[in-house]
């Protein structure tokens, strides 16, 4: 089947504002609370609320709590967000070892007052979330059954190595807002066959770590100083699809000709660099971020070496407002590459 592309084109000049744009980093604030319930079953924490219509759930959450309550057997979903408990004892999930989701977000945790085996006895826990609190180390080690880790807003600048070794089923991890420099993340999550999500925002990489696996789809490294990327860095992911590096302190020189020209990528964030020239990316791109760096010049080959029927750019989305480029830089020819693109903002 033939299919005409209709090129729909807007030049949208406007003086944007741009540190307006921000992220929704999925941070699960949406959990339910507490409050939300009528009487509890009988055999809960009296401070605590277990659902009867929900009886494996245990809700502890805000209630200024210095240390974890009793947890009755047979609760597998336990929620102690936002209280003030700053350890975990050895025998504290001996009731529960089939814990599934442990949510202890907005705590005052430190490694120091976490027993060593607390989380590897929880043979079947899946979601640990264990953000905003104060450690300065990775937790583990952790079950093999986890997939989901959220970590994020501590002062973690160490990850043991192999403490995450051989968890299978790791899908989405969250370290944004911690501490971590290159060399202390290097191999840390090698060998994660599952691994799709990877946030390491907001930490102090000046480097790319090596040893990530090929499986990522969402990898973010926006706000550290990164100020270069290796040769063939991200032909490396066989199935990268969204790139952040915003706010780092990426130049030309320290960007390969082919390092975004990455063949599954969807959307790619270089916005708050030093960039002076439009990098070349890959076809199918969508979203090309590109605000506030230094580029000066349009050039249709970063986006385009050839034209033709199908060989075209796929980017709908590119911002190039805070950079020295005015729509007189704007090539004649554009059409014909950017067919897709419905805003170019300047
Ligand atoms: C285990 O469950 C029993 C019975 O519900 C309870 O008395 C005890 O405090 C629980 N232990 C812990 C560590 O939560
Ligand atoms: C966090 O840990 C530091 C030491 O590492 C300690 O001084 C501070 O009081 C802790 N803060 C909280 C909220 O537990
Ligand atoms: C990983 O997930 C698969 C599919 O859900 C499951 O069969 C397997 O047991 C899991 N592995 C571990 C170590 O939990
Ligand atoms: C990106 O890489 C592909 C495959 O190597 C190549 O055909 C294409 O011309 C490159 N695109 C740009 C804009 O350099
Ligand atoms: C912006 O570009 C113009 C013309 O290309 C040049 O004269 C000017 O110096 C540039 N400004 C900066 C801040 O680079």
């Amino acid at each position: 089947m033939h299919r005409q592309i209709i090129p729909f084109f807007l030049l949208l000049i406007c003086g944007s504002v741009y540190p307006q744009y921000d992220y929704d980093y999925g941070v699960p604030d949406d959990y339910p609370s507490n409050l939300q319930f009528g009487p509890s079953s009988p055999n809960c924490a009296p401070e605590c609320n277990c659902p009867y219509n929900y009886p494996s759930a245990m809700y502890c959450d805000n209630l200024k709590l210095k240390q974890i309550p009793m947890i009755p057997p047979g609760i597998q979903y336990l929620y102690l967000q936002n209280n003030m408990i700053e350890g975990i004892a050895d025998d504290t999930f001996q009731n529960v070892t089939n814990l599934k989701w442990l949510i202890l977000d907005h705590n005052h945790l430190s490694n120091a007052n976490i027993k060593k085996g607390a989380f590897s006895k929880l043979k079947e826990l899946q979601r640990l979330y264990i953000s905003f609190n104060n450690l300065t180390e990775l937790v583990g080690p952790l079950p093999k059954t986890m997939t989901d880790l959220y970590a994020s807003n501590n002062k973690i600048s160490k990850i043991t190595p192999n403490i995450l070794e051989g968890l299978e089923n790791l899908t989405v991890v969250h370290l944004q807002h911690n501490a971590l420099k290159e060399d202390s993340i290097s191999g840390a999550f090698k060998g994660l066959k599952s691994l799709m999500y990877l946030d390491l925002s907001y930490n102090q990489l000046t480097k790319l770590p090596i040893g990530l696996p090929p499986t990522i789809n969402f990898l973010y490294f926006d706000n550290n100083k990164i100020g270069n990327i290796p040769d063939e860095y991200f032909q490396g992911f066989k199935a990268l699809q969204y790139l952040r590096l915003s706010h780092n302190d990426l130049k030309d020189a320290g960007v390969p000709g082919n390092a975004f020209n990455i063949s599954t990528l969807i959307e790619l964030d270089l916005s708050f660099n030093s960039l002076e020239k439009i990098p070349a990316v890959n076809e199918g791109l969508e979203n090309l971020y590109l605000h506030v760096n230094k580029i000066k010049k349009f050039d249709l080959s970063s986006f385009c070496k050839v034209v033709g029927p199908l060989e075209y750019s796929r980017v709908r989305h590119l911002r190039l407002d805070g950079n020295n480029i005015t729509r007189a830089d704007i090539p004649q020819e554009i059409h014909n590459c950017l067919r897709m693109a419905s805003d170019i903002e300047l």
